[in-house]
């Protein structure tokens, strides 16, 4: 039997996109997928069947653009299903300075306060009991040079996260982040490419110098992330909320 909706930001590719599939493969719900990239989104189309086409609601939107969300959202909220899980997995990483002003209110804005607006505009719709993730960072915790907007936005959704799963707990709704390290993502790859051209060397070497230093000695796949995400979100971990779950390989454990 069909439940309620899913909602996945960030579906055009990486984390979100193997969060989509995961869900196809459970094909228990009817999936809303966003993203700014309408190509992205085009090339997922077509790496779909027909049917799974059909359990798709596909929105191109920038999150950040408040009127064009809220069209979307009272579109896609219509009929009875109501809303059963929210994966929030949309960002931009854009290294900055602390006065490059405009990159830090685009950050900010993508990051956390679309994700803020996001979950105002869905709560009417949220199904008791239902599953809210919200990709974080083990950057939520940590800062790292020239990335201040993206690790501020990352600590500030772990306070959302803490915060909104009290709001919510009366009506058993649970609110968790994930916090990786290192998914290897175009995100990452696009991240590595200028550190990589600085050192002289390519981003494939620079991988390989990354997977030394995490004990497990691999990158996380997208696909781990989707798995934890598929745990949180299922009846399984109906006690787990205002968590955020580590996933690096163990590189954050210690010297
Ligand atoms: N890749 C990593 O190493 C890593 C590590 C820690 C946390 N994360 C987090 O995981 C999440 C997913 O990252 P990823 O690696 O899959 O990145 P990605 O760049 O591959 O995917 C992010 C998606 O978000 C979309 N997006 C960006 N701005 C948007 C906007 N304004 N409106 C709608 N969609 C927008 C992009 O088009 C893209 O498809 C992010 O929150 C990221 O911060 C990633």
């Amino acid at each position: 039997m069909m439940k309620g909706k899913v909602v996945i930001t960030g579906a055009a590719s990486g984390i979100g996109a193997a969060v989509l599939k995961s869900e196809l493969e459970r094909a228990e719900h009817h999936i809303v997928a966003i993203d700014i990239d309408q190509s992205g989104l085009d090339a997922m189309k077509k790496s779909l069947t027909d049917e799974e086409l059909s359990r798709i609601t596909f929105c191109c939107l920038d999150l950040a653009d408040r009127p064009a969300m809220q069209a979307a959202v009272a579109d896609f909220c219509q009929g009875e299903a109501g809303i059963d899980k929210v994966v929030i997995s949309h960002a931009l990483s854009n290294e900055n300075q602390i006065g490059q002003q405009s990159v830090w209110d685009r950050v900010l804005d993508v990051n956390l306060h679309a994700t803020q607006r996001l979950l105002a505009a869905v709560e009417p719709s949220l199904n008791a009991g239902g599953r809210v993730v919200i990709l974080s960072s083990v950057l939520g915790k940590a800062g790292k040079v020239a990335n201040s907007a993206y690790c501020v936005s990352k600590h500030g959704l772990l306070g959302l996260v803490k915060s909104l799963a009290l709001d919510w707990a009366p009506r058993k709704i649970t609110v968790n982040a994930v916090m990786p390290c290192w998914v290897d993502t175009p995100m990452l790859r696009r991240e590595l490419a200028p550190q990589a051209d600085a050192l002289g060397i390519s981003v494939e070497r620079m991988i390989r110098q990354i997977k030394k230093r995490i004990p497990l000695k691999q990158l996380v796949k997208d696909s781990d992330v989707a798995d934890t995400v598929a745990f949180l979100t299922s009846p399984a971990a109906a006690m787990i909320t205002a968590q955020g779950i580590v996933i690096d390989g163990g590189f954050g454990c210690g010297v």
